[in-house]
């Protein structure tokens, strides 16, 4: 009988070493492998928040990181869903063979997340993915602090008025006419969406949230969506990449 792969997804925190858990540090410790995904654009961010907290809060010396590609997903508003699932195939495909050749008996691997496992992230559908496959993988997940969390602290606001639902959504869909709800965080925003909103909704933005080139931008969209533009080019043109987050608000409620 073969054992079940031991695996822990941890929770990094969306940006700042100071936002992981006592629990993530202990989970850490845990870990004889890494295994780091390449992902493209937020390649740069995620190594130097990898490293720091690696060499800040792993106590022990005998870890090892595994680097490997994830391959490129292809996407198109006509075959969004399909397209998901045939990389998601492929990237099952890598794992499975990575946990076979990397894992000795009794090791524990570990997959380091950005903010959260649970939010616009695909770690945890690949582990079922596997599971389904009949791959025995036994593994845990860590919590983190999300973007969404963040963002929140930095602008001391609650998402939602009192007793009100809030809208989890990418800036596709939301660009597309198909967000609505009195309080709209929008992730995932490649293409300016908070232009498409009504100009008298109130936004919260903010780019790089928690990190040390941290921008964040609020008032009424009208008034600050061509600045908000403006900050998200400049950002990139000086980081090469961008992650920004935003709340979309009916304006005038009170808060909870
Ligand atoms: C693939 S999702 C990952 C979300 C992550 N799992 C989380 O819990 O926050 C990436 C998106 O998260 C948002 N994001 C992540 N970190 C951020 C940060 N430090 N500041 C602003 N937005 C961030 C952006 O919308 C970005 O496009």
């Amino acid at each position: 009988v073969t054992e079940a792969h031991n695996i822990v997804v941890i929770g990094m925190g969306a940006g700042n070493p100071d936002y992981l858990t006592v629990q993530a540090i202990e989970a850490l410790n845990s870990v004889d492998v890494f295994f780091i995904p390449d992902k493209g654009t937020e390649k740069a961010a995620l190594r130097q928040l990898r490293e720091t907290i690696c060499k800040r809060f792993i106590t022990r010396s005998d870890y090892r990181m595994v680097e490997f590609d994830v391959p490129p997903r292809r996407l198109s508003d006509a075959d969004y869903a399909p397209s998901v699932d045939a990389w998601r195939h492929e990237v099952e495909d890598r794992y499975a063979g990575l946990l076979a050749q990397e894992l000795k008996s009794r090791q524990r691997g570990g997959i380091l997340v950005w903010g959260d496992p649970c939010l616009y992230d695909g770690s945890l559908r690949v582990l079922e993915g596997l599971v389904a496959r009949g791959i025995a993988i036994d593994y845990e997940v860590i919590p983190g602090i999300t973007a969404v969390q963040a963002l929140a602290a930095r602008h001391r606001i609650a998402l939602n008025g009192v007793g009100e639902p809030v809208l989890l959504t990418t800036g596709r869909r939301l660009a597309a006419g198909e967000a609505d709800a009195p309080n709209i965080v929008v992730m995932l925003d490649g293409s300016d969406a908070h232009t498409a909103a009504a100009d008298d909704l109130e936004i919260f933005w903010g780019a790089y949230v928690g990190m040390p080139q941290e921008v964040l931008v609020a008032g009424r969209l009208g008034d600050v969506k061509d600045e908000i533009t403006r900050r998200r080019g400049e950002g990139r043109d000086a980081n090469g990449w961008i992650m920004d987050t935003y709340l979309l608000r009916r304006p005038g409620k009170a808060e909870e």
